[in-house]
């Protein structure tokens, strides 16, 4: 895994936004792989600004998104498909249709995450996968647990998750006790990844996976450390507690 330390938040997403540009410019049919949560909305305030300067054109491009509750709507203000709408789709022009997030309403969530990743592979493959880390260490909603979903399907989210993503919500008993999610195989199928991590809150489990030199189910992030081009960028309160004699990766 490369490793980028940035001095702040702000520089951490004009980083991740340089790395998006560089991808699109190359290829102006990449296949996004995108993320929510509060990490991301930096990168995603960068390319809306690059996109009104002319910089940036996502006419030709498509997006997959990781994850959505089960039971809210894509109307739902706390829902993942109103939030991408809300801080990205509507102020650029990827087309409607090209955009991608998974149906919370679902009433076969595990053949519906089957029809996610076809469509990912008839999309010929995710190109660029951003992703962000739960303070428990889960990607996507790929919770620690002796085992992980390989295919897009429906989880149960840990208490942990459910009280740090409480914080949007107007109580507690409002968050989703559930999630569909990308599975740790398509995730692991993305050409390559970016996983963004900002704040002290992810000091932890970002000291977790560069410190251990373990790979573990019950910290779903380092199965990245298997992956062949994968990039860390954090900032630097993200990575004070990593001991750089022990990394088990190289700072770029
Ligand atoms: C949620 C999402 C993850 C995200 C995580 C971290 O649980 N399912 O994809 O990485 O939150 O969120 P934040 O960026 O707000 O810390």
């Amino acid at each position: 895994m490369k490793i980028i330390v940035t001095e702040s938040y702000e520089e951490m997403s004009k980083k991740t936004a340089d790395i998006i540009e560089e991808e699109l410019l190359a290829n102006d049919n990449i296949v996004l792989g995108l993320a929510t949560g509060s990490t991301p909305i930096g990168t995603y305030n960068e390319l809306i600004r690059r996109h009104l300067e002319g910089i940036l054109d996502f006419s030709n491009a498509k997006s997959f998104n990781l994850d959505e509750y089960i039971g809210l709507s894509a109307e739902d203000v706390n829902s993942y498909n109103y939030f991408m709408k809300d801080k990205l789709f509507d102020h650029i022009n990827l087309p409607n249709e090209n955009a991608h997030v998974p149906d919370g309403l679902t009433d076969d969530p595990e053949n519906y995450g089957d029809s996610y990743d076809k469509l990912i592979k008839e999309s010929g493959g995710i190109d660029l996968q951003i992703l962000g880390i739960g303070a428990n260490g889960h990607i996507a909603f790929n919770e620690p647990a002796e085992e992980l979903r390989y295919t897009t399907g429906p989880v149960v989210l840990t208490e942990q998750t459910i009280e740090d993503n409480s914080r949007f919500f107007e109580s507690k008993d409002l968050v989703p006790t559930s999630a569909v999610t990308m599975g740790m195989g398509s995730i692991m199928k993305a050409k390559r990844i970016l996983l963004l991590a900002n704040g002290l809150g992810k000091a932890d489990a970002i000291a977790q996976l560069l410190n251990s030199k373990k790979i573990t189910t019950f910290l779903p992030a380092s199965l990245l450390l298997l992956h062949s081009d994968a990039t860390l960028i954090c900032d630097k309160e993200a990575f004070s507690q990593v001991n750089i004699e022990d990394m088990a990766g190289e700072l770029a």
